[in-house]
This record gives C-alpha cells, structure tokens and sequence, in this order.
C-alpha cells in the first residue's frame, strides 16, 4: 500500500502562536497551502536537480516551469525514463472537470503536457468527466456538464496537441469502452478507502463513492487497447494526487503498471498568493477565464490583483515592494515570463522602488492579452478540428 494512504488531507499548522488550516483534496482547496508539508503527508517526491538533469537530456531546454519549481513533484519519473530510454515508450494522460469555463489555472498542467508531448513525440489521452462534475454538484445537470465538455474541449485543442497523437475521451460518451474498465477497478475499492482517500461519507452518494474508478481507467486504458502494457505519465496540480495514490495501489493488482505522474503547485487566486485560482470562489473577479475580453483582464487585475507594492508613490519609490507577495509577479513567474533575465530584472526593479505597481501589472496584463488573444484564435479554429479529436 502506498505511503499515507490512510489519511484525511485535512492538516491543522501549529507555529509561533496562530494556527493555519488547509485542506487539499480533489474538490476543495482552502487555507495557505504548505507544499513541503503536503509531499511529506501525500508521500510524493520532490523534483530535485538530479532529475531535471535527466529530464534535460532529452530536451533541449528544460521547461521554465520546471527550472522554477512550478512543477515541483512527482511520483516514478525515473522508472517512467528508464522505461523510455530502453525504447517502452509512455503516453500521457490528463484532464478536466467541466463544471465551468476554463481558467488560467487548469491551463498550466496543460502547457506542461503540450511540452512534454513535443519533446518525447508520445501519445496524449484527455479524460473529461462530466460524470465526476454532475456527481459532486447541487447545481449542474448531467446535460450540462456534458455540454461543457464540448466546450472545455476547444481549450484544449486550442494548446496545440498533435491531432495524430491526442485523444479527448468523454466519461458518459465514451463509457462503452470506460465501463467495463471502471467495474474492475471498483471491485477493487472499499468505501472505507474511499472515506479515508476523499473524506466522502455516508451522506455522499453513491456515484461520488464510485467516481475515482473512472479517473482511474485512462491510466491503462492504452494498456487495454494495444494488448500490452504502456507506461503512463500524468500531469496535473498537487489537488489530484489522492486519486492516483489510489490508482496506483490498484492497478498493480489487476496487471497493470502503477501511472508516473508530475504534479504542479496552484496558480493562486487574483485575491492572494495562497489557495488556488478556481471558478467556485466567492467573486467571479479573482479568476482570469481564456474567455475573457482584454478589458475584462485588464479591470480584474487593476482592481483584484494582490499588490506587494506599497500604498503610495513616494513609499514605493523609498523602500521598494515585495515581489514574494505580488499575485502580479508570481504569474510572471509562474507562467507569464519564460525569460528569466526579463523575470530577474522585475524582480529587481520591483523591490528596488525603481518599477511601481502599476508599471508591474500592466506588464501582466499585456502578456495576458497577447496570450489570450492567440488561445482564442486557435479555440475558435478548434470548432472545424473537435471531429479529430474525439476518442471514437
Ligand atoms: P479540474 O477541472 O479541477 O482541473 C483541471 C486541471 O487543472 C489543475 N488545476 C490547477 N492547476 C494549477 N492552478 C490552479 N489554480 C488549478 N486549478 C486546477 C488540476 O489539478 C487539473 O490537473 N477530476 C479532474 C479531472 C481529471 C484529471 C485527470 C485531472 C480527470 N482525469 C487526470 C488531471 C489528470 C478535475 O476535476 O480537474
């Protein structure tokens, strides 16, 4: 059985006089998010130097999210390149729960997937779960979340993945070749697991109880498919890691390899650096949707974005912000600036006095922009490609 498997992710911090909770689990990500702590507890390991230089070998420049640390964990990376550089190639596996429009946050696990599908040339398959969305939500019906991911869908077109080697599977509409998968897995799964893993209960339906062995059948479904086992590597934010601690405990026990997976930290909130950017949030302006029109981007961050900057003109200029705290300068850093001398010379400016805050978030809000501008040229353009991309 995997480290911490019986665990609640729900941690209380003690330190010099305050206490600080978080709760990290698929559905509810609360409180300042302590990741050092979390690898410890969750049982992942850190990505160390060692590994990025086994990593860089194969690329000709590692990823900045990875040289940053943004992609700071992962579980099995090195069996996943051993198995590579003796020819067993993988595929990766990553998805969505339609449950809304797609945010700047869902889209950096997928920059990482893009990345790694360009430079190992492998197979992606992309799981939406509009079953995992109607299942968990008071609000949203099963047509709706269906519905979603279609929409959803045009986002992750619109990343680029190779259309010769990318594969959307839809839960309900793909469920004649996921069903039967998902019993074998299911059989395998106690409610007393899936109480610890999840913090479900017996108030929780049955189809919240059941759902994990959904997101568990991509993980071998190529498996299936091509009659041999394939190694699986997925990426995706720390909040999913209990459903592969899971995944990997089972599908051992039913043949298969246990799934690799490199995990990320979150794109926090507009509001502050800690928590993560996410539509269930108390104000529709903490979170940037690739939907949103260049002034939407620029009132939400003008208005919302947490400041490190002091509070006026003179201060700043005297004694400089703090880019540590700046919601502005981490999304520079966390996806906006691959350049790190342009990053380092903000970084510098900022803290210097020299750059305000208002310079820092029109830089943001310009790179936003020009991102946006492009990812909405290509989601449109994914309305004529969707045919190609769905698993048949
Ligand atoms: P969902 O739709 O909540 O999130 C999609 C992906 O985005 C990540 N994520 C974030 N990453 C960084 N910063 C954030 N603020 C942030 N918010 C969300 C999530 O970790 C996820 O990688 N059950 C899943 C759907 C799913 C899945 C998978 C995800 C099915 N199979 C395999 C990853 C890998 C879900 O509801 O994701």
């Amino acid at each position: 059985m995997e480290k911490c498997f019986i665990k609640l992710y729900k941690y209380s911090l003690h330190s010099i006089g305050m206490t600080k909770e978080m709760t990290v689990t698929p559905w509810e990500v609360e409180g300042e998010i302590d990741y050092e702590r979390l690898i410890k507890e969750f049982g992942v390991s850190k990505i160390d130097e060692k590994l990025l230089a086994r990593i860089k070998k194969h690329s000709k420049e590692l990823h900045f999210m990875l040289k940053r640390g943004v992609f700071f964990a992962h579980r099995d990376m090195n069996w996943l390149l051993d198995e590579y550089e003796k020819g067993n190639k993988f595929f990766l596996y990553t998805g969505r729960g339609p449950s809304g429009k797609v945010h700047l946050g869902h889209i950096m696990p997928w920059l990482m997937t893009k990345w790694l599908q360009d430079t190992f040339d492998v197979e992606l398959l992309f799981q939406m779960t509009d079953d995992e969305k109607f299942m968990f939500s008071d609000k949203l019906s099963l047509e709706e979340t269906n519905k979603m991911a279609y929409e959803n869908a045009l986002d992750v077109i619109a990343m680029g993945f190779d259309p010769k080697k990318t594969k959307i599977l839809v839960d309900t509409d793909n469920a004649g070749i996921m069903y039967k998968e998902a019993c074998k897995v299911a059989k395998k799964i106690t409610f007393s697991m899936v109480k610890s893993s999840f913090g479900l209960n017996e108030q929780s339906n049955i189809g919240e109880i059941f759902y994990t062995s959904m997101q568990a059948v991509p993980a071998f479904l190529p498996s299936i498919l091509k009659k041999k086992n394939v190694p699986c590597l997925i990426p995706h934010a720390i909040d999913q890691d209990p459903h592969f601690r899971l995944t990997r405990d089972i599908l051992p026990k039913l043949g298969h390899y246990k799934p690799a997976s490199i995990q990320c930290l979150f794109l926090p909130p507009l509001t502050g650096v800690s928590g993560k950017m996410s539509s269930s949030a108390d104000s529709e302006d903490s979170v940037i949707y690739t939907t949103d029109t260049p002034e939407d981007v620029k009132r939400k961050i003008n208005k919302h974005a947490f400041s490190g900057g002091q509070p006026t003109f003179e201060l700043q200029k005297k004694k400089g912000g703090n880019p540590d705290i700046d919601v502005s300068f981490q999304y520079l850093k966390m996806f906006f600036e691959p350049d790190d001398k342009k990053l380092e010379k903000i970084y510098k400016d900022y803290k210097s006095g020299k750059m305000m805050t208002g310079e820092l978030k029109q830089i943001l809000i310009d790179k936003i922009n020009a991102f946006l501008k492009e990812h909405q040229k290509n989601r449109e353009a994914a309305k004529k490609q969707i045919g190609n991309f769905l698993f048949k």
